[in-house]
């Protein structure tokens, strides 16, 4: 009903303007004198997870591409090998696993079935389990050794939106504690992440004025029959999930790629008009990036292609060559995903809308999948 959007024409765009208290909320209670202490990892047992000699995240949907952005965060700040696996494809072979492996699931409704089956084999192996989830008291966390919940709040559109940048937040949360309590961060290193978390809810906020811009885009883009998505380290997640986002809200065929991989075959796909939307890693923080990804964009110009670039305000390097810029705030390498999440988010809403498509409920998909 009206009353329950509050005021927002649907739960999605509601969802969206949602994610600073998503985040701030999972972060809660979680960080103490400049350091991170997650009380239910205490719980697991510090010995324990110095012990850990590999991570296997497994999850599906949107919540795999959350798993897939921390693998870079958890293996910098942790040092400890991490793969990421969707759950249906790690359950169905016979993965090698021993007991100083932790498989961390992750699950908005801690009800995905592939999901669940993956956690109960990974423990009938030996594994020890960990669940990010956003719903108390749902089977994942309470079949699994412990769970860190996120906080993002009930959610009712069937795409998720907060509860992935809550994800990343509480896997981040994760690393960090993982981090001190295997001495591989100093304590000024712990403190510098620590600010940069803090800092997301604020930056959040100040991405989602991008709104009227990216509506107005997505309303001039509505004809729209396919749409690329370039980006690198942490932006080639947000790029899969920037176009899964599109496929799921707007029926449209997206794909998202490594910005690295366009010549080994996604560039033969660029024709002129051809929409590409470019996350751009800052020019700061990833001076060894940003120039290669500029020269991918400059690649797919000359070929034609429509460039929307996400990319860190101030970056000067962009502007001649991008069609669109969407600006996000300046922060740390590993916590742009966090915000240029936001505006693809946004896009695929608003040009879902403007095909007068329903954006809580799309066809064919249900909000958790409860068979296999
Ligand atoms: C469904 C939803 C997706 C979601 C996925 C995983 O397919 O439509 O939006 O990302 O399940 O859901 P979970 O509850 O396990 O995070």
């Amino acid at each position: 009903s009206a009353s329950e959007k509050g005021g927002w024409s649907s739960f999605m765009a509601k969802e969206v303007s949602e994610q600073p208290d998503a985040v701030a909320n999972t972060l809660r209670g979680r960080i103490a004198d400049g350091h991170v202490v997650v009380p239910e990892l205490v719980a697991f047992g510090d010995d324990v997870l110095a012990g850990i000699r590999r991570i296997v995240i497994i999850a599906c949907g949107t919540a795999a591409y959350a798993g897939q952005t921390a693998k870079y965060a958890i293996e910098k700040w942790a040092q400890v090998p991490v793969d990421v696996e969707l759950s249906h494809e790690f359950r169905y072979r016979d993965p090698v696993l021993t007991s100083d492996t932790l498989v961390i699931s992750i699950s908005q409704s801690g009800e995905t079935m592939d999901t669940l089956m993956a956690v109960k084999y990974a423990m009938s192996l030996g594994a020890k389990t960990i669940s990010i989830c956003n719903t108390q008291g749902a089977t994942i966390p309470r079949e699994s050794d412990a769970v860190i919940y996120t906080h993002a709040g009930p959610e009712v559109a069937v795409a998720s939106t907060k509860a992935f940048v809550a994800q990343i937040s509480a896997l981040y949360l994760f690393a960090l504690h993982l981090a001190r309590v295997r001495g591989t961060l100093t304590d000024a290193e712990q403190l510098t992440q620590v600010e940069e978390l803090q800092a997301i809810p604020e930056k959040l906020a100040t991405t989602l004025l991008a709104e009227d811009e990216v509506r107005q885009l997505a309303r001039y883009m509505s004809d729209t029959r396919a749409v690329l998505f370039l980006g690198r380290h942490v932006g080639f997640p947000i790029a899969l999930e920037g176009a899964l986002k599109l496929k799921e809200l707007a029926y449209i065929h997206a794909e998202g790629f490594a910005a690295g991989e366009l010549k080994h075959g996604p560039i033969a796909l660029i024709e002129p008009g051809q929409p590409v939307f470019v996350v751009v890693p800052s020019p700061r923080g990833s001076a060894h990036l940003h120039p290669k990804v500029v020269s991918n964009i400059q690649e797919i110009r000359a070929r034609g292609a429509r460039i929307i670039a996400i990319a860190e305000s101030g970056d000067a390097a962009v502007l001649p060559f991008a069609d669109t810029v969407i600006h996000i705030p300046l922060a740390a390498p590993l916590f742009e995903p966090l915000l240029a999440v936001v505006p693809l988010q946004m896009f695929a809403m608003e040009l879902a809308i403007a095909k007068g498509l329903d954006v809580d409920q799309p066809r064919n998909l249900a909000k958790s999948v409860t068979v296999e």
